[in-house]
């Protein structure tokens, strides 16, 4: 199969990368030549753990390759992937659908043959109806079948979430657009990989729902996380033994400071607005977007009371900025809310993070970056956990308790536990167990 791919951000370049790397001949398409410059550099516009070395085998086997032009890229092709950016839309938190609606647009100026065209941005029900619109229209009348196929891979986790998904989800009611679909995914067939053929609506509104449910798992959990505190119960051992429970599973039970990142956030509000459209209340969905964006700045007021209830003059050592491990991506990330709260208390900030302080630094001027735990430990009256990175996980905990004044320790996401904590000369202070 010959494949372009509009769009070289997570999910364009990893989807491209990986469909090359199953033996498809791909062409990935970006408008911004600094990225595509650094493509064929082989420098990668992202952090994502093995993303380099598969684009560089790829590139060198003849099956992956660059360019900016769309009317080059979608030359011959089987199929057009579209995996452009679909933000909230300032000021209303509409997805904002201008970057798909012009892929499509010039799809249909450039497009001379007969193809199937796929969104895989995640995008509100109805945009493949308009997206199939915008084409015929364009183009003068071609029809091309739009296919929904949505992504549900995860930041730092992609290429194993795109070579061994828990399912694939494809929805369009064209039969020739469901046989090249079929091809295109041939190789996870064979991995037995459930494949899901839907509806065209369908298949867009399940990766909202899937990613709403998600949030509401996590936001549920740390509600009772807080219940916990105040009643004296161990959120971990509830995750436990709910999640032991098939019909509730335990990933996606982690208390902590609150989901971030560039897709639960954005969806979630998304998702409310397409309901709001449709004057169809969402108010659990509506309830979790409230309660999750409270707990941000919440946390910050947590290690404000751990540390006696005032920061003034005072110094808190941050460890993790990014809105979880493995990725340099900062979008939403709970480390923004709660060092503003640190720092409108009056507090020194001094953070560090394996990957994200470039993202982070022009975010927050105020804080100092350093390079390691120990570095921000030193001279800090409080430590904070904030992001669950490896090199966080293993710490020497006297040598750090060494450097903190206060020796105030809060693991908001609980990787420590409380004998070790102490053991070290720690006061140890997490998420969903009572101080
Ligand atoms: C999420 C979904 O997991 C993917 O399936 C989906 O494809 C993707 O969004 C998307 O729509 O593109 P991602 O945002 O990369 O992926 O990250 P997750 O690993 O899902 O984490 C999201 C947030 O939830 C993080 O802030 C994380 O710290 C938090 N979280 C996750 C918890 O606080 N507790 C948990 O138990 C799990």
């Amino acid at each position: 199969m010959k494949i372009a791919m509009i769009g070289t951000g997570y999910v364009g370049l990893v989807s491209g990368t990986c469909f090359a790397d199953f033996g498809h001949q791909v062409i990935c398409v970006d408008k911004d030549q600094g990225k595509i410059d650094a493509l064929l550099s082989g420098r990668m516009p992202i952090y994502e753990p093995g993303l380099e070395s598969l684009v560089a085998s790829n590139v060198a086997a003849g099956r992956l390759s660059f360019t900016t032009s769309l009317a080059e890229g979608i030359a011959g092709v089987d199929a057009i992937f579209i995996a452009v950016g679909t933000p909230s839309r300032r000021g209303d938190g509409h997805a904002d659908l201008s970057y798909v609606y012009a892929a499509a647009r010039e799809i249909g100026e450039h497009l001379t043959h007969d193809c199937v065209v796929v969104t895989k941005s995640t995008v509100p029900v109805g945009t493949g109806d308009e997206v199939e619109r915008i084409i015929a229209e364009v183009s003068g009348g071609k029809h091309v079948p739009v296919v929904s196929n949505p992504e549900f891979l995860r930041e730092g986790a992609a290429i194993g979430d795109f070579k061994r998904p828990d399912r694939i989800v494809i929805g369009t009611e064209d039969e020739h657009a469901r046989a090249v679909m079929r091809e295109v995914y041939r190789p996870l067939f064979l991995n037995e990989a459930p494949i899901l053929f839907t509806a065209r609506r369908t298949a867009e509104l399940t990766k909202y729902a899937a990613n709403a449910f998600l949030a509401t798992k996590i936001t549920f959990i740390n509600e009772i996380a807080d219940l916990c505190e105040v009643v004296g119960a161990d959120v971990r051992d509830v995750a436990r033994g709910i999640g032991l429970d098939n019909r509730i599973g335990s990933k996606f039970l982690h208390a902590g400071p609150g989901y971030g990142g560039s897709c639960f956030p954005k969806d979630t509000v998304a998702l409310l607005k397409t309901a709001q459209d449709n004057a169809v209340p969402q108010r659990i969905v509506e309830a979790v977007v409230s309660v999750n964006d409270n707990r941000k700045r919440a946390m910050g007021r947590k290690v404000i009371n751990a540390m006696g209830g005032s920061v003034r003059g005072k110094r808190v050592a941050i460890l993790g900025l990014t809105f979880k491990p493995n990725t340099d991506d900062m979008r939403d990330a709970p480390s923004i809310a709660i060092v503003q709260a640190l720092l409108d208390a009056g507090a020194t900030v001094v953070a560090t993070d394996p990957e994200g302080m470039e993202a982070a630094a022009p975010m927050m001027p105020d804080v100092t970056m350093v390079d390691s735990a120990y570095a921000a430990a030193e001279g800090a009256d409080a430590v904070v956990i904030v992001t669950e990175w490896d090199a966080f996980r293993a710490l020497d905990l006297g040598r750090l308790a060494s450097l903190v004044n206060d020796r105030v320790l809060v693991d908001l996401r609980n990787i420590y536990r409380r004998d070790e904590v102490e053991r070290a000369g720690f006061v140890h202070h997490s998420v969903g167990l009572p101080d």
